[in-house]
């Protein structure tokens, strides 16, 4: 939770209308475009120092995208990313080593992002050889064992290749990885997706305690709901490379306004019309359309049970509606899912 005193301070990185198209090219003779895949089309955000921001989404929505921009692995098509105030995509390349150290991510799948060929001191420690400025060769030991110990692994095991851990023990590694170079800011792109539901539960505590301890803010990246629950002080729902709700934990999971939010926690009444009172759940039914050709309008109104002529036709703002701090992208916005 950020500090009330650190409130008004300026938010630690702030996304403002960013965009990545990714063109899509046919021929073999004479590659053309023939059009282009919106994976992040225009979003606005910002993470606040110590903070948890969860982004939710289905499969497909730009939320892995969003992350290599927030990382500057990937230039935008348009918009822009500032870290502490600066646009991270016109820093000079000696600032831009310095962004690579202050902001870290931490990957989905523990199996593929570690080296099997490496034993778990060197892929700890490798980041030392990219930033030795941060540990001296001669300490360099010692700051391993360190990191093995602060994520609850034995340091004896410093020398044991990764096929040696279990999937829990290697996202922690790859989560020692990810502070030893004590970064301010931790991008966690699914990190526990690929885990048994009882270690999920262990490595969300660990990185709840490793914020907490050395004052941390995480982006949290989640296909569900509930996956970010208990770690999000904020969360983003994005749909078809959009934000199209954000809010705090409870104007989310308790008063969410966005029929795609509403269908997300899928525990949301709806009137029907057989009967007196609120029975039926909510579905989410069918795929999202594809990015290349996303549908007029509103996004999500192939999919919206309340969808009306104008949703085909104006494209909803993600605006507060009552100055309560909950924006949210729908002409007919409000906490009943009405039908
Ligand atoms: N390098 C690329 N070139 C072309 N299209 C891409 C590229 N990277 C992502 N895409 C497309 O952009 C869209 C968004 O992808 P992205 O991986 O960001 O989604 P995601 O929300 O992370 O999905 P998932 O939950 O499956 O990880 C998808 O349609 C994807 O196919
Ligand atoms: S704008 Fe229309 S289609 Fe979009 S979510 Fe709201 S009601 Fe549904
Ligand atoms: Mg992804």
């Amino acid at each position: 939770m950020p500090d009330p005193a650190t409130k008004a301070e300026r938010p630690i990185l702030e996304v403002e209308g960013l965009v990545k198209h990714y063109p899509v090219n046919q021929g073999v003779l004479f590659r053309r475009e023939v059009g282009r895949v919106k994976a992040v089309d225009g979003v606005n955000l910002e993470l606040r120092r110590g903070e948890t921001l969860g982004i939710v989404g289905e499969s497909g929505c730009g939320k892995s995208t969003l992350a290599r921009l927030l990382l500057a692995a990937e230039r935008p098509t348009a918009g822009s990313v500032r870290f502490e105030g600066r646009d991270i995509f016109s820093l000079s390349r000696r600032d831009l080593r310095t962004l690579r150290r202050r902001i870290q991510m931490v990957l989905q799948d523990p199996y593929s992002s570690l080296n099997p060929r490496m034993t778990v001191g060197d892929i700890v420690g490798e980041p030392f050889d990219i930033h030795p400025d941060v540990a001296p060769k001669k300490e360099r030991r010692a700051r391993v064992n360190e990191l093995l110990e602060l994520v609850g692994l034995d340091p004896d095991h410093v020398s044991r290749y990764p096929h040696q851990f279990s999937g829990g023990q290697r996202q922690r590694v790859g989560i020692a990885r990810a502070l030893a170079l004590r970064p301010d800011v931790i991008v966690c792109d699914e990190p526990v997706s690929a885990l048994d539901v009882s270690v999920q539960a262990q490595v969300m505590n660990l990185l709840d305690d490793l914020q907490r301890e050395l004052g941390l803010s995480y982006v949290f990246i989640a296909h569900d709901l509930a996956a970010v629950r208990h770690i999000s002080d904020r969360v983003a729902v994005m749909y078809l490379g959009k934000v199209v709700e954000t809010g705090d934990q409870t104007q989310i999971y308790e008063h969410p306004t966005h029929p795609y939010t509403q269908a997300l926690l899928a525990a949301v009444p709806v009137p029907d019309p057989d009967a007196q009172g609120w029975t039926e759940q909510l579905t989410l039914e069918g795929e999202p359309p594809s990015p290349i050709d996303p549908p007029s309008g509103c996004r999500f109104r192939t999919r919206c049970w309340k969808a009306r002529d104008v949703c085909a036709e104006e494209e909803p703002a993600l605006v507060e509606r009552d100055g309560s701090g909950h924006p949210s992208a729908c002409h007919f916005a409000e906490e009943t899912a009405r039908a």
